[in-house]
């Protein structure tokens, strides 16, 4: 049976060596693409990014059109392979990237404000504000399909904001010292295990990072979230932030009672705990990311000191949505969006994220770890800490971190008990 990936003659010039490369292998009824083939693919895209660097959203766009397409096909497997091992792939290439992302996405430039952007209008501007971009860095950093798609603009309207927003912002690179500035302004949320603060890096988790707990049921991810969001109200000496939790709920397992027994073991006032942890249930995962995008007004209309978001779990709707591989690119593509929206807000506002993520067992993984966290290399991608938890004896779990920027892979052993986390 032959079947023809269906490309436009524009898709076809941006990408064609490599769409073609794949529907050659399609027409020769090969199903599981073998791992060289796929590296072979890669390189393709890889030659296409530095070719095209500029257009790199554009291709992005169409890397993932491409695999929708082949989708159509019914070669998902071969599909699920690539995007992986694209991720895989480029991961090097885009950490070493990730420096000069932070280095444009200093505070100065992200308070501008979209209304000084050439064409938008105040219809525009609150189009724009109610999906969630606030800013010049939001817009200029947006894919123009989701501006389409969220705020209802047409492509070239949408395309022509994002131009202006970049040109706008200038963008380029700030000196080591900006971003040496910019560390200094980290703050920390103690998780109350000294070996847990110590395997992230001493003083707990850190405000401008997304720090990631993967495993799975009843390892003690959720108990991690409701300690930090009781954490982070107490003050700096006490390995607080004086601030506020923001908890996005959407496993219904979000108890107060359980609140007030953390609190109550740290000698925390139960009551001024609980009213300084904001929870809200998430429906869907489109609710879920406009919940995340509303977090902005909490702390710039409400004036509320939001220092830290918990996410429990991130993946769970997306999961449940998206269901067989014919999603996996749109699922991806969503939860790229959410993941650079919490990253974004993490930078401007210098809050701490903490999300938690189930670990499914991959039967169909060939190569690779067949125990995945759901979400893939896109979440692996953008946390900045990776903590897989894992069962021990009685109340022990043991937490592994894994591929941080600047601290070592290593293990750390903590309880789950009454008084919540500790030693
Ligand atoms: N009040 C408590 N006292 C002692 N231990 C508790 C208490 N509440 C929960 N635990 C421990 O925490 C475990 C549940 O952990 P948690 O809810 O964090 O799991 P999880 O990793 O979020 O799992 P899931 O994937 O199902 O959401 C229980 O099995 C229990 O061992
Ligand atoms: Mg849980």
């Amino acid at each position: 049976m032959t079947k023809k990936i269906n490309l436009s003659e524009e898709d076809k010039l941006i990408f064609g060596d490599a769409a073609a490369f794949l529907s050659r292998k399609i027409d020769e009824g090969i199903v599981n693409l073998e791992k060289e083939d796929v590296i072979e693919f890669i390189d393709m895209i890889n030659e296409m990014y530095k070719v095209d660097l500029k257009e790199e959203i554009k291709t992005n766009e169409n890397i993932s059109y491409l695999l929708n397409e082949l989708f159509k096909l019914g070669n998902e497997e071969a599909i699920v392979q690539i995007d992986e091992l694209l991720y895989e792939e480029t991961d090097k290439k885009k950490k070493e990237e990730k420096s000069e992302v932070v280095a444009f996405a200093g505070d100065s430039i992200c308070t501008v404000s979209i209304d000084q952007i050439p064409g938008v209008g105040e219809k525009t501007a609150e189009k724009l504000r109610d999906a969630g971009y606030h800013d010049l860095m939001a817009l200029a950093t947006a894919p123009v399909s989701f501006l389409v798609d969220e705020c209802g603009l047409g492509e070239a309207t949408a395309r022509k904001i994002i131009q202006e927003a970049r040109g706008k912002l200038n963008m380029g690179f700030g000196t080591a010292m900006d971003l040496l500035k910019k560390r200094e302004a980290v703050g920390y949320i103690t998780t109350c295990s000294k070996a847990l603060d110590d395997l992230l890096g001493g003083k707990g988790v850190e405000t401008q990072s997304i720090t990631e707990a993967a495993a799975s049921f009843g390892s003690g991810k959720t108990q991690l979230g409701l300690q930090l969001a009781v954490n982070v109200t107490m003050p700096k000496e006490r390995g607080g932030l004086d601030g506020i939790a923001v908890y996005i709920d959407n496993e219904n397992t979000f108890r107060p009672e359980r609140i007030v027994q953390i609190a109550k073991a740290l000698k925390i006032d139960a009551k001024s705990a609980l009213e300084n942890i904001k929870v809200a249930r998430a429906y869907s995962s489109d609710h879920q990311m406009l919940l995340v995008e509303k977090i902005p007004d909490l702390i710039e209309k409400e004036k509320l000191n939001v220092k830290l978001i918990i996410i429990d779990s991130l993946t769970g709707l997306f999961r449940a949505e998206y269901m067989g591989r014919g999603h996996l690119a749109d699922r991806q593509q969503k939860l790229n969006k959410h993941l650079h929206d919490l990253q974004r807000m993490a930078d401007r506002y210098n809050l701490a994220i903490f999300v938690t993520n189930q670990v499914m067992s991959r039967p169909d993984v060939f190569f690779g770890n067949p125990e995945a966290a759901i979400g893939g290399n896109i979440v692996a991608h953008a946390s900045t800490f990776r903590m897989i938890f894992r069962k021990s004896r009685g109340d022990k779990r043991v937490a592994k971190l894994i591929d941080s920027p600047n601290l070592p892979d290593g293990e750390a052993v903590f309880r789950v008990c009454e008084e919540g986390i500790r030693d």
